[in-house]
């Protein structure tokens, strides 16, 4: 797939097949990840890849519950509520895999490093026909020390952005933008 094709018709999706991604495949993508740039060419990104599916429930149910509990001071919008209270809602709509992307440290660009090497990720995953999608839902509680135990990460470690990644069951429909605010400022 070329470049422009990608950017312009990656979605995040939000329903997958039951279909396993091979590991092989998850790798091209983590491959594709760290092609991207970061300060002082640091490349302090790690990538705890989860296809266990009882592990991934139970981040789930442990995110949804930190969040409705308005941890580390953060009240979430009353549109999401009525859908995190909701056992029957998995935050990571069933997808078989979830590659949570970390900084080993939190120096000053942690944040800018891997959120560039999500961006690669979920453009390679485009590439390969699949469907990806950031879950802010589950960050909260992944850089929370149980969470960081749960993937048996560093304490140390930033996670910064849990991608979720699968076949999706349908295509997804595109989101509308909003006209770029633009000032050009020139001679
Ligand atoms: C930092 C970040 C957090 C996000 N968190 C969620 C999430 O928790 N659940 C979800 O369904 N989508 C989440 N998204 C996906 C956005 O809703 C999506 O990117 C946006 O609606 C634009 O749609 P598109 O990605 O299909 O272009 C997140 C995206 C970003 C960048």
């Amino acid at each position: 797939m070329d470049l422009e094709r990608a950017i312009y018709s990656r979605r995040s999706v939000r329903s997958y097949t039951d279909e396993a991604i091979d590991q092989a495949t998850l790798r091209k993508l983590i491959d594709a990840a760290v092609q991207a740039p970061s300060a002082v060419n640091e490349q302090p990104w790690s990538f705890a890849v989860i296809t266990d599916r009882a592990l991934l429930g139970r981040i789930c149910a442990k995110s949804k519950a930190h969040l409705l509990r308005g941890a580390a001071g953060r009240k979430i919008p009353e549109s999401f509520r009525g859908r995190l209270e909701d056992p029957a809602f998995d935050i990571f709509y069933d997808a078989p895999a979830l590659i949570v992307i970390s900084s080993v440290d939190r120096g000053r660009w942690a944040v800018e490093n891997c959120a560039l090497a999500a961006q690669n990720l979920m453009l390679a995953a485009c590439g390969e026909g699949l469907g990806s999608c950031w879950i802010g839902f589950a960050q909260i509680w992944l850089t929370s020390r149980a969470g960081k135990a749960a993937l048996g990460l560093p304490t140390s470690y930033l996670p910064v952005a849990p991608i979720i990644v699968g076949r999706p069951a349908a295509p997804a429909a595109a989101v509308p933008r909003k006209e770029p605010r633009i000032r050009w400022i020139a001679p």
